[in-house]
């Protein structure tokens, strides 16, 4: 268990109203080392913020006096039905923050009706992840400098049939400095570590996420470039998604190399700290290369909280959004937990939708719908 009998008791999940209040429950309740991984990002965790304010500072334009009694939040995703734009982005280790991990999230999205991306550093075997999706994943690499075992890898998970989209991750070539894990390592070795949360597991070895960024860094392909693109396409006809853009020009270069899809992400401000937030990243493909969104599914994540942040995101051009640390959290209260975490989200979107006179966000969502003027 990773709930701590002697810390402040945990919030009953009927009282959890939104997707911050598990972020609270997850901090009252982790270890402080999950909580480092978990929540932190790299050096002084500038990117991690921001990705979350910027969608604050994005206003919205409802248009009144529509019929919006009835409201369509599904769409299509490489192939795959969504219940709502949203997936679950791909978090290593997800076993630190509850016992279910990647499992209880995949039966979850299964049930929720959208779709987990699978990290490479899992934390269950792939295959048993897969065994809990009903019938839709997608798989998160990142490339081995042993090309042999990506290939492997690739093979192996895309056999099951239920993979459809690869998201190979780019933007941590080498690993960022995660301050927040190393003042717990710190904290451990003097013995001044623990809040009442983290007492009770002390000494208590988290076998499965201590070493993970070193795991990480070891075995990374820091030599990834374009041309590589190629490579992963000689292995692998499914859909090729590269994920962490942060830049235009970089979106424009997965077009000339025929990718199926980008993800704007800057890895939840993991990757390198001041990295703009994502969704002005998303603001520059749409000002510098629209013709990007005709050719290639554009996604995004970071720092998404909200079902008007969900909105937002599509009125400005994104095919789908991946939260990250909120389906983490939320994994501390299991399969049930996160089941929650999509009923509160799909709730908070259709009522935003509604609220601005959309009833459809596949097809209607436009800049129409958001004023960007604090952001010009
Ligand atoms: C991540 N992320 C990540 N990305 C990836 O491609 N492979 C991985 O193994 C991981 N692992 C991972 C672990 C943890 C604990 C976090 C918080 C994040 C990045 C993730 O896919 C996504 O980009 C961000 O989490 C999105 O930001 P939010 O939603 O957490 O703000």
């Amino acid at each position: 268990e990773t709930s701590r009998a002697a810390g402040p008791a945990k919030p009953d999940l009927d009282d959890i109203i939104n997707l911050d209040d598990f972020e609270k429950a997850a901090e009252q309740t982790l270890s402080k080392k999950a909580w480092a991984y978990i929540h932190g990002a790299s050096n002084d965790n500038i990117t991690r913020d921001a990705n979350q304010h910027m969608y604050k500072r994005i206003w919205l334009r409802p248009a009144v006096m529509r019929d919006i009694s009835v409201v369509d939040t599904s769409c299509e995703l490489f192939g795959c039905r969504l219940s709502m734009p949203v997936y679950i982005s791909p978090t290593g280790a997800v076993r630190m923050a509850g016992p279910e991990g990647e499992v209880g999230q995949a039966k979850a999205a299964a049930t929720a009706g959208i779709i987990q991306c699978m990290s490479t550093p899992a934390s269950y075997p792939h295959d048993e992840i897969l065994a809990a999706t009903k019938d839709q994943a997608f798989f998160q690499l990142y490339v081995n400098k042993n090309r042999a075992e990506s290939e492997k890898l690739i093979r192996q998970v895309t056999s099951s049939g239920l993979v459809k989209a690869i998201f190979v991750t780019v933007d941590c070539p080498v690993i960022s400095k995660r301050e927040d894990d190393e003042r717990v390592k710190a904290d451990e070795k003097t013995g001044t570590t623990l809040t009442p949360a983290s007492r009770v597991s002390a000494g208590k070895k988290d076998k499965k996420g201590s070493g993970l960024t070193r795991q990480n860094s070891n075995f990374i392909d820091s030599t990834l470039n374009w041309n590589d693109i190629a490579w992963l396409r000689s292995i692998t006809n499914l859909p090729i998604v590269v994920k962490g853009i942060q830049r235009w020009e970089d979106a424009v270069m997965a077009m000339k190399w025929k990718c199926d899809g980008i993800v704007i992400s800057n890895h939840g401000g993991r990757a390198a700290d001041t990295s703009p937030p994502s969704i002005l990243v998303l603001m520059e493909i749409q000002k510098h290369c629209p013709q990007v969104f005709r050719s290639m599914k554009v996604l995004t994540d970071g720092g998404i909280r909200r079902g008007s942040d969900v909105v937002k995101a599509l009125c400005l051009g994104a095919s789908a959004v991946g939260i990250g640390r909120p389906f983490m959290y939320a994994v501390g209260y299991g399969q049930e937990g996160v089941e929650h975490l999509a009923s509160i989200l799909q709730e908070e979107i259709k009522v935003a939708m509604q609220l601005c006179g959309i009833t459809n966000l596949a097809r209607e969502a436009s800049p129409s719908y958001v004023n960007t003027a604090d952001l010009d």
